[in-house]
């Protein structure tokens, strides 16, 4: 990890939040506009869990590395990533149904300042870890992999 991949999750970050505010514009009309709604819903659906999956195979491991005492933010900010997946997969469920476009606003309006408040704070972790001393080279590459086995030498 690098300042180049801080700069590309910041990229991210802002992509997918500005999806959010072009849905609430479409559930705000009258009559709603129920096909960009639902289409935008199945890109934020397609980008989201690749962008999560990122973080927790590579982001999230470097910065358990570089902040050890940050590993407890990084379960909550894991947590949130199942919280966030379910939230949208309720307001896709929602959409689908054309549910009433009102409650459904208050409800993406409450995914966008979910999303946010995430995004900002791996953004703080990202910045710290940066400026954060690198660990010891036996810290870098541990002997073990997951479940305890020997990693290939
Ligand atoms: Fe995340
Ligand atoms: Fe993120």
């Amino acid at each position: 990890m690098n300042p180049d991949d801080l700069e590309w999750l910041l990229a991210e970050h802002e992509g997918l939040e500005e999806e959010l505010p072009a849905l609430l514009e479409a559930l705000g009309r009258d009559p709603p506009g129920w096909g960009e709604v639902r289409s935008r819903l199945d890109s934020i659906a397609l980008e989201l869990p690749i962008h999560l999956e990122v973080e927790e195979l590579v982001v999230f491991p470097w910065l358990g590395q570089r902040l050890p005492a940050a590993i407890g933010s990084l379960d909550g900010l894991l947590r949130e990533h199942h919280r966030l997946v379910e939230e949208l997969n309720e307001i896709r469920s929602l959409a689908a149904a054309e549910h009433p476009a009102a409650d459904l606003r208050e409800r993406v309006q409450h995914l966008i300042r979910n999303l946010r408040g995430h995004s900002r704070m791996e953004k703080d972790l990202l910045e710290r870890a940066l400026e954060a001393p690198l660990p010891a080279a036996s810290d870098s590459f541990p002997t073990r992999g997951p479940g305890g086995r020997s990693r290939p030498q």
